[in-house]
């Protein structure tokens, strides 16, 4: 007998492992503190406690129920989405990025905007090109929304963002599409910590120019980690003020993530910004993503909402807010230091690091994993490698880590 279920949706699995990981160090580290958790997506302080902004603090020693209790607007509160963009592209974005409409609404999450962006403006028929190396819940929403992975490689042999590749595959899906998509992932891309380069966006702006001739190309930039690039990102914000080169043909879509910026990972909020100079689009935007909103999540976390309002829009909290984060920002940048050293001493390989939570080991190897398990220590099997989240341990741990993995690396490979 046929099941309830299409059989579609029953080949649909989560392959993610690292939650339960995850969980499972965690478990182990509560009654071992010996044990090194590397694992979790998520920044803990020196204490091994989960960072809490004084901002969140502030919040919740003073809550006001009637904003944070009830329902928000399907977009999220106009003051929420003007200081997010502020805080993304300068206070004086308006005058700073002239003829561009930005319009913005509120999401569940990073996850929520990159879902609403394939949702929005793709179809079933058509693709998403994903780079080789990638955070894998980028498949699981393309597929979840029929629309076909392909992937382009993250890496030329410079160890430069692959913009060969990614012209090759382009064009080739120009031929069986009527619009090219992409997710970019900058910086700190997750796994491999790559920050992207002048450079980098330079080629990929002319890049996306010339394939904006033939067909509408749209550049989703997943800046879930903006913060905790160099500087706390501000490189990367003077990057995007070259997108301002593109044709109106390419439209940017920017998936924001208020889990990774202000520390709010179990609130779910995000965001979803366009970033184009046509005023049909911006037209479009506003009412196709509100109706997704209201048919899916409805509204997003009010409280989420009214700790970044309150903070961003209040000079004083803002400055405080900006130096905390700076402080987190730098003290992930000691522990990659210290990690880095001691994979070098034992000759690890490992994807070009520049900042952010995670570290990628270029080895797949079972025993190489297991060894590392039978010391203490969990990192996550990821795609073909091995992902350390540096932003789940402290500065002691990180030159131990690096040892651990040294260590076993050369009894099982070296
Ligand atoms: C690359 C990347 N993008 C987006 C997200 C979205 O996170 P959230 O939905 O918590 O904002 C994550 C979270 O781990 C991520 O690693």
């Amino acid at each position: 007998m046929k099941e309830f279920m299409p059989q579609e949706n029953q080949n649909k699995k989560v392959q993610e492992n690292v939650l339960a990981i995850s969980a499972k160090a965690r478990e182990e580290k509560a009654h071992n503190p010996a044990i090194i958790n590397a694992t979790s997506g998520t920044y803990y302080d020196e204490d091994g406690s989960i960072k809490v902004f004084e901002c969140v603090k502030d919040i919740f020693n003073h809550p006001n129920y009637n904003n944070i209790l009830t329902y928000s607007s399907v977009t999220g509160s106009k003051s929420f989405l003007d200081a997010v963009k502020k805080w993304i592209f300068g206070d004086d974005y308006e005058q700073a990025y002239p003829n561009y409409y930005f319009n913005a609404i509120a999401t569940p999450g990073g996850t929520g905007a990159l879902t609403m962006s394939l949702a929005t403006y793709l179809t079933p028929s058509e693709g998403i090109m994903l780079p080789n190396i990638m955070w894998p819940v980028y498949t699981q929403m393309a597929t979840n929304l029929n629309i076909k992975p392909h992937l382009y490689e993250l890496f030329d042999e410079q160890n430069k963002l692959n913009l060969a590749s990614i012209k090759k595959v382009a064009q080739e899906l120009q031929t069986k599409y009527q619009k090219v998509a992409l997710i970019i992932n900058d910086p700190c891309h997750n796994p491999t910590g790559y920050s992207m380069t002048k450079d980098d966006y330079v080629g990929l702006i002319d890049l996306l120019n010339e394939l904006a001739t033939k067909t509408k190309v749209i550049l989703i930039l997943d800046i879930a980690y903006l913060d905790y690039g160099h500087s706390s990102g501000q490189i990367t914000r003077k990057h995007f003020k070259l997108l301002t080169k593109l044709s109106s043909n390419v439209m940017t879509l920017f998936t924001f993530s208020a889990s990774k910026t202000f520390g709010l990972y179990g609130l779910r909020l995000g965001a979803l910004i366009q970033m184009t100079t046509l005023l049909k689009e911006a037209d479009l935007f506003v009412s196709a993503t509100s109706y997704f909103a209201r048919a899916t999540w409805s509204n997003v976390s009010h409280l989420g909402m009214e700790i970044i309002e309150k903070t961003l829009t209040d000079e004083k909290k803002k400055q405080a807010f900006t130096k905390e984060i700076l402080i987190a920002s730098n003290n992930l940048a000691k522990r990659a230091e210290l990690f880095i050293a001691s994979l070098q001493k034992y000759q690890v390989p490992f994807a070009p690091y520049v900042n952010g939570f995670f570290v990628l080991i270029l080895v797949d190897n079972e025993s190489f994993e297991n060894e590392i398990a039978k010391k203490g220590a969990y990192g996550c099997h990821f795609g073909k490698g091995y992902r350390v989240a540096l932003s789940s341990i402290n500065l002691d741990e990180a030159p131990k880590l690096g040892d651990i993995i040294g260590q076993a690396y050369q009894k099982t490979l070296g």
